[in-house]
């Protein structure tokens, strides 16, 4: 090992590191970001327990109680770095019109010029974290590797639960292999002698993306997607990419598995826009009435997916833990999901309860008294009395997938498994029946293309509006949407080639409401009732209804044992209404206008067709 000095600083590099690209890259980072030392995390428990007692010191981590919850952290962040921030998201592509309209846009080289006085010396004071990562199982022929330079050590213990981080990545690199590099700073370079605040960030933040040369830049947030680089930012907005040029499908979908009563197993991918319970259902537990029947996670939100040699898609994880939001999360909503966070959790933006647990809106009876994610005295009176939130509305917990109880054996397989049918589904409160089938795959690309969503507090910005949210990647496509729609058709089309069977392809809204204002749906574990419709759909064993835009199934295609759910409630999650359908296909033709650039013809195709149906 030889040990060159820059500045004062170590630049000797672990014997186990051999690629040249990337010792060449850690040194231009660190002499732009003139960090004052540089650790090469090893991925190992005995780094993860060092950096988590680090961060307990720095005020950044409160440890929990070892007896309630053993080896679990909460983290409390600046409020105002608590979700995503799309307005500050860019997609640096060389032409405008490759990121598309959905996009935030600016060419390379400037942005590159904006960035570079914000990146010099942006690490003062602090150490510059190497966090090698494999986006999937490690050498799986689905899997890439990312590097992730960041000044937190926050983000590199969650990067060590959501990635396959680590030694081992370095020999899959070897001398010349290749790799996605991840620059992450909190903007909050440090004078000499000064200590940091406990949640350092910056106001001004900026998440970059350059597709062509497959660079990730991110300034000044250390929450969640904007700071854990290998998530949104490499396995949706850089795969995505990939997966264009290269023939696969990087997507916002929670995979599962699903097994009959008989022993055959099914694989199904879901979309769902943020926070709207992909993790409830990956995790889903079949309720009365569906003896024999599991349900296993394979993933919750994101799935690469490749086709294989017999023709079939198939899926991998690129991750390897979730980062869920907690409130509304309960024994009742996702027991699996409570049973994973009996330990080695890290908490984030939850509210601290006197006895050392955690608590959130939704989990269960409120304490008596708590410390809400801001550090304020909280109770149930003063909730009362001011409405305030004990955990913030997208407080997360950061788990490993090894602590799901339903964990899929097949979870880390590296040659992924095949999938059967896709979900897309949003969260509406009119207009989108329960469940319908696609009749082909242009009509399911119609339907996720069209797909739109209310907000929800995952995102910063107004909570509760009708977004169109296109395959629930509109926050996610690193390219221009439109070509993101033609690539989906062209998959089709060379897959309908081989003679192979395409997965069925369906929408879902678990989201409905009555008059009352309350959800119709029972929701949870009862959407194993839908999701066997669709199994014996896919067995050609159940009967639909054929619509204006699909197949739906009847009130008696449905098994109803073990709930209490009438016809005429039903009939109030299924139904379609035709003055409320012309409003909403006035929406999918504003969605199209803003995407006609390159915008598909046979979507244009299919909306004229359902337009005609509809008013016939
Ligand atoms: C997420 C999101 O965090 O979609 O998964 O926002
Ligand atoms: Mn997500």
């Amino acid at each position: 090992m030889n040990s060159p000095v820059m500045q004062g600083l170590n630049l000797s590099t672990p014997a186990y590191v051999k690629n040249a690209k990337l010792i060449a890259w850690v040194a231009d980072m660190a002499a732009l970001c003139k960090p004052d030392s540089i650790h090469w995390c090893d991925g190992s428990d005995e780094e993860y327990n060092r950096l988590c007692q680090l961060l307990v010191d720095a005020g950044t981590f409160k440890k929990l109680n070892e007896a309630k919850r053993p080896n679990s952290f909460l983290a409390c962040s600046d409020p105002s770095d608590v979700a995503r921030v799309e307005d500050r998201t860019y997609i640096c592509s060389e032409k405008r019109e490759e990121a598309g309209p959905t996009n935030n846009w600016m060419a390379p080289a400037e942005m590159r010029a904006t960035l570079q006085p914000l990146f010099d010396g942006c690490m003062r004071g602090r150490t510059m974290y190497v966090v090698p990562f494999s986006m999937g199982p490690l050498g799986s022929p689905i899997a890439h590797i990312g590097i992730e330079l960041s000044d937190s050590a926050y983000v590199a213990v969650n990067m060590k639960i959501m990635t396959r981080m680590g030694k081992a990545v370095y020999d899959v690199l070897g001398v010349d292999g290749d790799f996605v590099p991840c620059v992450h700073t909190v903007g909050a370079p440090l004078q000499p002698g000064e200590k940091s605040v406990s949640w350092p960030c910056n106001k001004t933040k900026y998440i970059v993306h350059y597709p062509e040369t497959r660079e990730i830049w991110s300034y000044g947030s250390g929450y969640g997607g904007n700071a854990l680089l290998g998530k949104k930012c490499f396995a949706l907005r850089i795969a995505s990419n990939m997966g264009r040029d290269e023939g696969w499908l990087a997507e916002h979908m929670l995979i599962l598995g699903v097994t009959n009563p008989a022993g055959k197993k099914y694989h199904v991918a879901a979309a769902f826009p943020s926070a709207c319970g992909k993790t409830n259902f990956a995790m889903l537990i079949p309720p009365a009435g569906f003896d024999g029947w599991k349900v296993t996670t394979i993933g919750d939100d994101i799935a690469w997916i490749k086709p294989g040699a017999d023709g079939r898609l198939y899926a991998i994880n690129p991750e390897a833990g979730y980062f869920g939001v907690a409130p509304g999360t309960n024994t009742l909503t996702n027991p699996n999901c409570m049973a994973s966070l009996n330990k080695d959790v890290i908490f984030t933006n939850v509210a601290l309860t006197d006895d050392g647990d955690v608590w959130w809106e939704g989990m269960g009876e409120p304490p008596a008294h708590a410390i809400d994610w801001q550090g304020k005295d909280w109770t149930p009176e003063i909730a009362k009395a001011t409405g305030a939130k004990a955990a913030h509305p997208n407080a997360r917990f950061t788990v490993a997938a090894t602590n799901n109880p339903a964990l899929d054996p097949q979870w880390d397989d590296p040659a992924g498994v095949p999938i059967d049918a896709f979900i897309f589904g949003g969260r509406r409160s009119t207009t989108v029946p329960l469940i319908t089938e696609a009749r082909n795959w242009v009509e399911g690309v119609y339907m996720a293309a069209t797909m739109g969503s209310e907000t929800t507090a995952a995102i910063t910005g107004q909570v509760g509006v009708v977004r169109r949210d296109p395959f629930a990647m509109i926050a996610f496509a690193g390219y221009n949407m439109s070509d993101y729609f033609q690539h989906w058709l062209n998959m089709g089309k060379k897959l309908e080639e081989t003679g192979a069977t395409l997965p069925r392809i369906y929408t879902s809204n678990w989201f409905r409401k009555g008059e009352d204002g309350k959800f119709v749906w029972p929701g949870y574990g009862e959407n194993m009732r839908v999701l066997k419709w669709m199994i014996d759909r896919i067995e050609d064993t159940a009967s639909g209804t054929d619509h204006v835009f699909g197949v739906s199934p009847a009130y008696e295609d449905l098994n109803w044992a073990g709930l209490e759910f009438t016809a005429s409630q039903f009939d109030s999650v299924i139904s379609l209404d035709k003055e409320v359908w012309e409003k909403e296909l006035e929406l999918h033709a504003e969605l199209f206008k803003q995407l006609e650039h390159r915008l598909p013809r046979e979507l244009d195709e299919t909306l004229t067709r359902i337009e005609k149906r509809l008013a016939a």
